[in-house]
């Protein structure tokens, strides 16, 4: 399996390779790229963690052989944002970085599965798919918004307000990753019960958890840990599925349903990515409205990425 993280020099870039390094399966290669000069340094100090996943660092010049023979692209590249920011406000800088990127990947590994991580990802998965589309190589089954964090956020803040272990905690996040376009499915988290009250405040927290980080960090950038932490979940998911295994994770990928054209589901992933998008199940009342409320900024921001490509 070989594996490559473009932004890998970065904060997510950084915790998400090592988390790699050291958990993807023996024999695997693991390629980091970035245009920030230290990434050579990067692999060099990772390489020198005895696991046997090889590790090469690539400048920014040599984006092509560092996608030679990918069979999954993770893409955290990009700028972060500082306190008073919308996810949307990254749009500027990140759009056209995504869209470099993915181009490249069409023209060096168009079978790979790409898992988009650069904000705001409710739109820059939409402008990987376009992009995808112009060179003729989009494949729905293998575009993945990672939605991930939102699902370890819902786990961890359950298991902390019912005094569980979080390790025991599942819960469903659908729809996008911004605001309320997170949708938290707290009716069917399994063995608890939550008070209307409960499921406002964690409904709200987890929506806002992004914001509960830029605001700790205070200008000095977004989750960047607990991102690489759920970055390598959905990657070593992906990994286990291509090798046989049955996996299911909430990921933000392209559906036939009447939601959006882009909305995270319960997925089946298997050895060419997608191998089946699962119902979400019955919302209550209350997640029903805000789905609906919804609906309309997730898909504004999906056809702002189609208008980006587009021209
Ligand atoms: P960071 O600034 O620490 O790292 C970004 C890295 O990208 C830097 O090393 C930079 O040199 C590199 N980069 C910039 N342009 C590049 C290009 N064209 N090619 C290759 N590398 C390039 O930022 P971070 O904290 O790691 O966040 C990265 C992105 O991930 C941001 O857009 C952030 O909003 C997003 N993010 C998404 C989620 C999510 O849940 N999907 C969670 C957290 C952060
Ligand atoms: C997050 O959810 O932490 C990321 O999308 C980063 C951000 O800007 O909030």
């Amino acid at each position: 399996m070989k594996v490559a993280v473009l932004g890998a020099a970065g904060g997510i870039g950084q915790a998400l390779s090592l988390l790699l390094k050291t958990q993807l399966p023996a024999g695997s290669e693991l390629s980091l790229y970035d245009v920030a000069p230290v990434v050579p340094g990067v692999a060099v100090d990772l390489s020198h963690i005895p696991t046997d996943v090889k590790v090469k660092g690539f400048g920014k010049d040599d984006l092509s052989d560092a996608l030679q023979g990918c069979d999954i692209v993770l893409i955290p590249a990009g700028v972060p944002r500082k306190p008073g920011m919308d996810r949307s406000d990254l749009f500027n800088i990140n759009a056209g970085i995504v869209k470099n990127l993915v181009e490249a990947i069409a023209d060096n590994c168009p079978k790979a599965c790409i898992g988009i991580i650069t904000n705001p990802v409710n739109t820059t998965v939409a402008i990987a798919a376009e992009t995808l589309k112009a060179k003729g190589v989009y494949d729905k089954n293998k575009l993945f918004g990672v939605t991930t964090l939102d699902v370890i956020r819902a786990e961890t803040f359950v298991a902390e307000a019912k005094g569980l272990n979080p390790a025991n905690v599942h819960v469903p996040v659908i729809g996008g990753h911004s605001g309320t376009t997170i949708l938290p499915l707290l009716s069917q988290v399994e063995g608890v019960s939550f008070s209307e009250d409960e499921v406002s405040q964690l409904t709200h927290r987890i929506q806002n958890a992004g914001t509960e980080v830029v605001e700790a960090k205070a200008g000095g950038g977004s989750a960047t840990l607990s991102m690489g932490q759920a970055a390598a979940r959905f990657c070593l998911s992906l990994v286990a599925a291509m090798k046989g295994d049955n996996v299911v994770e909430y990921t933000y990928v392209e559906t036939n349903s009447d939601d959006a054209t882009f909305f995270a589901h319960p997925v089946r992933l298997g050895k060419n990515g997608v191998e089946e998008i699962l119902s979400y199940g019955d919302l209550s009342d209350f997640e029903q409205k805000a789905k609906d409320d919804m609906l309309d900024g997730l898909r504004n921001d999906i056809k702002i990425g189609v208008e980006f490509v587009a021209g």
